[in-house]
């Protein structure tokens, strides 16, 4: 199958340092497709050349999250959601791209552009039936998150500290989605409105599947392969 990748994104200083390694990781992937929604007004010169002279297979797209939704200076409010509405857009694009009954096969995985992820990652998530999930490092004040697995391989709960009553308590990098799941539930997007931090992976996985559908991957959820990397803010001189 593809593997479908959304990557929410937005102007910043570090922007083009975020895109580069991620495109370098994306660059070992066989049959990779990704999806750059640009937080912005208008598709950007330096996201769109790029993404041209990075040889991979690609859609550029692009919606504004509106002001009000927006953090106000530097303080991160977190129930304003980052990157939904562009996780929304290539939702909506992968409906309208992909017919329902004669698809090819396809795998959806939400990449945010400051986290670090293994090539493994990508291997073991091609064998997606409904959504596969694993642990996640560096969330929720853990050195990882994960889904608790019992000996039958089934998912029964979450190993978390932040609000462990959440009905799937993983993080956006901690899951994937089969594309045919995406098309036959037409209806299922991120949540953009009410949602509590934490709530906005609940939010569209409730709509596709229960506990008792999740695959764990990673060897039955042992392993990292992915990491929840935030890149510091760098202090920039005035007219540097
Ligand atoms: C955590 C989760 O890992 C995210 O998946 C989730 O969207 C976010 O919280 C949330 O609370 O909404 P965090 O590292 O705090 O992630 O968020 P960022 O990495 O700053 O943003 C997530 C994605 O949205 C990134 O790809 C980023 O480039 C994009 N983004 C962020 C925008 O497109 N616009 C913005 O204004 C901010
Ligand atoms: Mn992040």
């Amino acid at each position: 199958p593809t593997i479908h990748v959304i990557t929410p994104t937005y102007s910043r200083p570090v922007q083009k340092a975020e895109l580069t390694r991620l495109s370098n990781t994306m660059l070992h992937v066989p049959n990779l497709h990704w999806i750059l929604v640009e937080d912005s007004q208008r598709r950007t010169p330096l996201v769109t050349r790029m993404l041209h002279e990075s040889g991979l297979n690609y859609t550029h797209l692009n919606v504004e999250t509106p002001r009000n939704y927006k953090l106000r200076g530097d303080m991160r409010d977190p129930r304003i959601p980052r990157g939904t509405m562009q996780r929304n857009l290539a939702l909506r694009w992968l409906r309208e791209t992909f017919n329902k009954n004669n698809s090819q096969p396809g795998i959806v995985y939400f990449a945010d552009d400051d986290n670090t992820y293994s090539l493994e990652l990508f291997e073991e998530i091609r064998t997606t039936r409904k959504v596969s999930v694993w642990p996640v490092a560096f969330v929720g004040g853990l050195r990882y998150e994960s889904p608790k697995v019992n000996a039958a391989g089934k998912v029964f709960g979450w190993k978390t500290v932040f609000d462990p009553h959440r009905p799937f308590a993983i993080d956006m990098a901690g899951f994937a989605v089969n594309l045919r799941l995406i098309l036959q539930r037409p209806q299922a997007y991120f949540k953009l409105r009410g949602v509590k931090g934490g709530y906005q992976e609940s939010s569209l996985l409730r709509e596709l599947v229960t506990l008792n559908d999740l695959e764990p991957k990673a060897a039955n959820c042992t392993k990292i392969l992915v990491w929840h990397t935030r890149t510091e803010k760098p202090v920039l001189e005035i007219n540097s």
